[in-house]
């Protein structure tokens, strides 16, 4: 099984909506994810601000547009237990990536990457900007550029995987 983890700061904004939008697009593609799956996704924030929360509505929203519902998802802290548990740790900034690797053993520091290193067709974007403090366009970018993480790295686990 292939084990996914999205990871931003407070779990509220980006990483629910990469739960979200990467869970949608495989689903699409035939692949059901859950604990008896072939693959299992989950998301978690670096910081504990929103424990228990769910997504900030703005994200919600913004989702919703595109035929994602991730209303149900409940924030949660990152704990040492993920390093070991997960394949693939995906970091939506390097604020993020840089917390990760300062907390990682050194045997999992290979699953720890910039998630929009998988997007195709984005030169020199390497983030997904935080769109807490900003506005609704903010939302809007960091899911046109989730969304395209969301496929380049569904494309990357189909074909390292053979799903
Ligand atoms: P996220 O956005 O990391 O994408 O969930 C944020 C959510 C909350 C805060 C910052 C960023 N905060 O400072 O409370």
């Amino acid at each position: 099984m292939v084990k996914i983890l999205f990871v931003c700061l407070g779990n509220i904004c980006r990483s629910p909506t990469a739960e979200g939008v990467f869970r949608h697009h495989a689903n699409k593609a035939g692949i059901e994810d859950g604990f008896t799956k072939d693959i299992y996704i989950d998301s978690a924030g670096t910081a504990g601000f929103h424990m228990a929360a769910p997504p900030d509505k703005r994200a919600q929203l913004t989702a919703l547009k595109y035929g994602v519902d991730i209303g149900d998802l409940r924030a949660r802290k990152l704990s040492l237990q993920d390093f070991s548990d997960f394949t693939y740790i995906l970091a939506m900034d390097s604020d993020n990536l840089q917390m990760m690797k300062r907390h990682c053993p050194e045997e999992h520091q290979h699953k720890l990457h910039l998630f929009m290193s998988f997007a195709e067709n984005s030169p020199g974007i390497t983030e997904v900007p935080d769109p807490y403090y900003g506005d609704i366009e903010d939302f809007d970018k960091a899911y046109d550029f989730i969304d395209r993480a969301s496929q380049g790295f569904l494309k990357h686990i189909c074909r390292e995987y053979n799903l």
